[in-house]
């Protein structure tokens, strides 16, 4: 940690003082927590992701996008394991005509000469237009942004800082793929794609479901100890009104939610519950029947000590997989989403539920490319070269 002693007084600072270091009046200058992403930005962010989706439908309007940022570069430095998350930004950067670099094993950088990290993340500004950095250090992300605004205010060479994921800590992208499907899910501006909205045939099933992700019920259910998209996507909820969350984890306190994140959400008004079973009751009512949206997740393995790991090998999962038997309770439009990788040993989502109407996981992860580049076009400052380019194919 002691690289980052520089830096030490700025990550002291609670959430709410820092987050104005990475932004620029109303657009963000970099993304490093979930907590940036207010309702009015993802509104944007979302706009923005439909317009590339129906550009990228026709080859004119493809090649329009191709050429849209094909003047930027950007830096790929993964030093985490990584699919979706490292595929999809770069098919992003692709569909924008971003050329892509790549650092996925330190080894083979400088790293091994004793070259700090720091040093190293400057050395990228210096030939690339943005960094999007997936570290397992919690804080690399932030105090490289840091980094990118101090040498901003010396009028030195700056650029953009994206974290992909820092630690067990924080998936801010991830958070903004998520909520891009659930406004999508419970909206009714999806007609003129699939003629008839879905949200409302739901509606006339359910009318007293509004739209948008605001009055309703998600229940995450696996590690919610040191599963980062839990944190981030909760935390973006937590932003809407009344809302409740359950959480589901096994009875072990390394996979129980962070107890100061449940208290800023009480605090905010969400109503949190904790249980130990897909299977409890809330209210005399099976938890799954009065849940709106399922968010499935993984046993971080990856994170355990040697006593996790021992105590979690004799504990029983079966209560924390969504089985086809369960997928019965749930409510008919519910989402079932999970980040992915699902664990193929533990299957918590068996793949039965595949073929489910409701299993929105495939889908979410190409809605991770989208929501991916619109973020891009946004942090380049494009997002009226994208309005005009829509404008212009479509008429
Ligand atoms: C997640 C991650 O890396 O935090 N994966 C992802 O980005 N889609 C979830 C996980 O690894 O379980």
């Amino acid at each position: 940690m002691n690289e980052f002693s520089e830096f030490q007084s700025r990550l002291q600072r609670p959430l709410d003082v820092k987050l104005s270091d990475f932004q620029r009046n109303e657009r963000l200058k970099h993304l490093i927590f979930a907590a940036q992403l207010t309702p009015a930005l993802l509104e944007k962010l979302r706009k923005m992701a439909d317009m590339i989706r129906q550009l990228s439908r026709t080859r004119d309007g493809n090649l329009r996008l191709k050429h849209m940022l094909a003047h930027r570069r950007a830096m790929l430095y993964f030093t985490q394991p990584s699919t979706r998350t490292f595929l999809s930004f770069m098919a992003a950067c692709q569909i924008l005509g971003i050329t892509c670099n790549e650092v996925r094993d330190p080894s083979t950088s400088s790293e091994v000469k004793r070259e700090s990290k720091v040093d190293s993340i400057r050395m990228f500004s210096s030939y690339f237009d943005i960094i999007i950095m997936r570290t397992s250090n919690p804080i690399f992300s932030e105090c490289c942004a840091y980094l990118m605004n101090e040498l901003e205010s010396a009028d030195q060479r700056s650029v953009p800082i994206i974290n992909a994921g820092a630690g067990a800590e924080e998936h801010p992208t991830q958070a903004l793929l998520d909520m891009y499907t659930i406004l999508r899910t419970f909206s009714h501006d999806y007609s003129r794609e699939s003629k008839q909205s879905k949200f409302i045939e739901i509606q006339k099933q359910y009318p007293d479901l509004s739209p948008g992700p605001g009055n309703k019920t998600y229940l995450f259910c696996g590690d919610m100890g040191r599963g980062r998209t839990v944190r981030s996507l909760a935390t973006v909820l937590s932003q809407y009104d009344n809302v409740r969350m359950f959480f589901v984890a096994p009875d072990y306190a390394e996979l129980a939610m962070d107890r100061g994140l449940l208290r800023r959400y009480r605090d905010r008004g969400v109503d949190v519950h904790e249980f130990h079973s897909l299977d409890a009751t809330f209210d005399g009512r099976p938890i799954l029947a009065l849940t709106d949206c399922l968010y499935m997740t993984r046993i971080q393995r990856e994170h355990n000590s040697d006593k996790a790991e021992k105590d979690l090998a004799a504990l029983d999962l079966s209560p924390f997989q969504f089985t086809p038997l369960r997928a019965t309770v749930l409510k008919s439009y519910a989402p079932i989403m999970h980040p992915f990788p699902r664990d193929s040993v533990t299957n918590e989502i068996p793949t039965e539920i595949d073929s489910d109407s409701r299993a929105m996981y495939f889908r979410q992860a190409r809605n991770g490319m989208w929501i991916r580049a619109a973020l891009l076009v946004h942090l380049f400052d494009a997002a009226e070269e994208l309005i005009d380019i829509y404008g212009e194919v479509r008429r």
